[in-house]
């Protein structure tokens, strides 16, 4: 008996939250008293057309057909207040609800409103009138790192409608595997989609990088055959998600181009990454391959990828170069432009419209492609002073593979540190003019997979977060209010785990940045000089000169503008000068690790003080062994003891034994 009290509790509890915790906000909604109950009669009654009954509006399936029932549902055909296609009205009072919309994309968002607004008895009172701030609303799945079965994307589809997300962008092809199946290209699957390992850090790392056939012992992958993903896309589509396909080009292909060395400059299996954009072959090859996609993924817009292109073999190609000269192209990203031109072209004539990652910015690039922009702002301007439109992708906000918490806390992730409060303060317009935004057709949130080989993992980093795309995406960023779209992803969290028995992350149990960052430390080198006898490196100045003794500590992310970083035999060597001499007793710094992207402690830290600048005396030289660590952290190396007299302090410390970066924040001096 307990036990079932236990258990009504834990689903009862999350959808009465849940009905006072919409996400999104929608644009404008006053809650009423009470609710419409549907454990009494009610009838359905709608007054035009087939489109407005809506199979997945759950309040459908327990209505009555009495005609002596007052209580009614009504869905009204007619424009909403707002002319967007997804825009809805809703009314619910305890004996009438009535869901306007101008068509079937209206319906559906209202539909999904509906679900959110209803508790164990009832529908929710309220009046809702609503519309997106941005057509499109994205989450990206990296099914090539590591498969993820079609099962899962199934779940994934029903949980993002629910948040009314409508582009579902599937990364199907990158090295680590090729994930549809090609009729006309049957190595593409039977080889290209399976590999040594079944970790793709075991794999990407082991030195080999090497393929295996389907069925060989131990290989792992996977791919969905043609009819699996024409049934997911349909599923999707009456869930209001476009599924958008991506194939990339003319990089991330080392799969491709081992299973057909013959598309690569070199013709030699393993060695290339890059398509050869010089050969004849590499476009039929492609126009082949998109003409399967676009037979099955129905989506006008298709993904092809183009970023991140060493182009390394293409200068010394003959087949390149003759390309260029005939095309009169003078450099090797005029080769990549062409390639993507060209394939602009060919999905323009099917009647489809390109979609690429920012590299393909050019001003040979049609006005008509999307430029979906992972980058930075600055990519999105320059893509939208050339004229094309942009999806809003960027790495800093948007890329869910980061940690979302205190990474000491949480399972390995690739790096960085991308809270939820950080995604939702994300304005994708901000600073535009409002020509600029007029280009704007949404933002997604991409769920890069190298470091997440379960689907368990996978909804641990998507979920939260994708609700603060789906929050920017729909309600707009014009009252950021970040308390009450905490309290609402808590009770969101609460109904995903208990619900939908979905693993997302739970925010109940945030620890947050690091508390050293919020307080400015206080210490006897604050604002001295410091002088640089090894620079520090442009790229991780941090505030320059100043950066050391300025007071500020720097939190998880190692580019938060706090974290100096240097690199090179010996690299970090600063004397800092305190202005007068003065009773010493301790000098520390805080060091970061985080092996991702190579930054790891010292392996020595030598800290030597003087009173002319010119004698110094060592009075600490500490070394370890380094070790590498699957999370990142900070660490503080520190002398302390007797007090010294000392103007200068000079700190020195050398890199890991692995080689890499070092990264400090502050020399703290007491
Ligand atoms: C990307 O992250 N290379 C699009
Ligand atoms: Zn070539």
């Amino acid at each position: 008996m307990k036990h079932l009290f236990a258990l009504m509790l834990g689903v009862a509890a999350p959808l009465a939250l849940q009905a006072q915790s919409l996400v999104p906000l929608p644009q404008h909604v006053t809650m009423g008293k009470g609710q419409f109950r549907t454990d009494r009669p009610y009838r359905v009654e709608q007054t035009a057309g087939q489109v407005a009954r809506n199979p997945f509006n759950h309040l459908d399936a327990t209505a009555t057909d009495r005609a002596d029932v007052k209580r009614v549902v009504r869905y009204v055909m007619q424009p909403a207040s707002d002319s967007k296609p997804e825009a809805y009205n809703l009314h619910v009072s305890p004996d009438t609800i009535v869901v306007s919309a101008a068509g079937a994309e209206g319906f559906m968002r209202a539909a999904q409103t509906l679900q959110q607004l209803t508790t164990a008895k009832g529908v929710a009172c309220c009046d809702i009138t609503d519309a997106p701030a941005y057509a499109w609303r994205g989450v990206m799945l990296d099914v090539s790192r590591h498969f993820l079965p079609l099962k899962y994307l199934y779940k994934q589809v029903d949980v993002l409608a629910s948040y009314k997300i409508n582009r579902l962008h599937l990364h199907l092809t990158d090295a680590a595997g090729w994930r549809m199946e090609i009729k006309r290209y049957p190595r593409l699957t039977n080889f290209a989609a399976w590999r040594t390992d079944s970790l793709w850090k075991t794999w990407w790392n082991n030195g080999q990088r090497h393929y295996a056939h389907q069925g060989d012992p131990g290989a792992y992958g996977g791919y969905y055959t043609q009819d699996e993903l024409r049934q997911l896309v349909a599923y999707a589509a009456e869930r209001g998600i476009t599924i958008v396909p991506e194939i990339e080009m003319p990089a991330h292909s080392e799969e491709v181009l081992t299973a057909y060395p013959e598309l690569s400059c070199t013709h030699e299996p393993y060695k290339q990454a890059d398509f050869c954009p010089g050969s004849v072959a590499t476009y039929d090859f492609l126009e082949n391959v998109l003409k399967e996609v676009m037979d099955v993924f129905p989506s006008t817009d298709i993904h092809v990828g183009g970023d991140e292109a060493a182009k390394a073999s293409w200068p010394t190609c003959p087949l390149c170069q003759a390309k260029m000269r005939e095309e009169g192209i003078k450099d090797v990203h005029g080769l990549q432009a062409y390639l993507i031109a060209h394939f602009d072209k060919f999905l323009k004539d099917h009647g489809r419209r390109l979609v690429g990652w920012d590299e393909v910015i050019d001003p040979t690039l049609p006005a008509g492609a999307t430029v979906m922009v992972w980058r930075g702002v600055d990519k999105a301007r320059e893509a939208i002073s050339q004229g094309n439109d942009v999806v809003l992708s960027p790495g800093a906000y948007c890329y869910f593979d980061s940690y979302q918490d205190a990474p000491p806390t949480q399972p390995e992730a690739i790096g960085g540190y991308l809270t939820l409060q950080k995604v939702y303060g994300y304005v994708p317009d901000a600073g535009m003019t409002d020509a600029e935004r007029a280009h704007i057709r949404g933002i997604q949130g991409n769920l890069w997979a190298e470091y997440i080989p379960s689907t368990a993992q996978n909804e641990y980093m998507l979920y939260p977060r994708a609700l603060a795309i789906a929050e920017i995406g729909w309600n707009g960023t014009k009252e950021k209010n970040y308390p009450d779209f905490y309290r609402r992803a808590l009770a969101q969290v609460d109904w995903l785990r208990q619900v939908k028995h979905v693993n997302a992350f739970n925010l109940r149990h945030e620890v947050g940045e690091r508390p050293e960052q919020a307080q400015p430390v206080k210490h006897k080198a604050l604002g001295a000089k410091v002088t640089y006898n090894k620079p520090y490196h442009e790229a991780y100045s941090a505030a320059g000169e100043g950066s050391l003794t300025d007071g500020l500590r720097g939190g998880w992310a190692n580019n938060d503008g706090r974290w100096q970083g240097f690199i090179g035999a010996d690299c970090f060597d600063v004397t800092i000068d305190l202005g007068k001499t003065q009773g010493i007793s301790s000098v520390a710094c805080d060091f970061m690790q985080a092996c991702g992207p190579e930054i790891y402690y010292p392996s020595a830290y030598k800290v030597s003080v003087s009173t002319d600048g010119q004698h110094f005396t060592e009075v600490y030289n500490y070394t370890e062994q380094s070790a590498k660590t699957v999370q990142p952290n900070v660490r503080t190396y520190a002398w302390r003891g007797k007090s010294v007299q000392a103007r200068y302090v000079r700190v020195q410390a050398k890199p890991s034994t692995f080689g890499g970066w070092i990264f400090v924040d502050e020399v703290v001096v007491k």
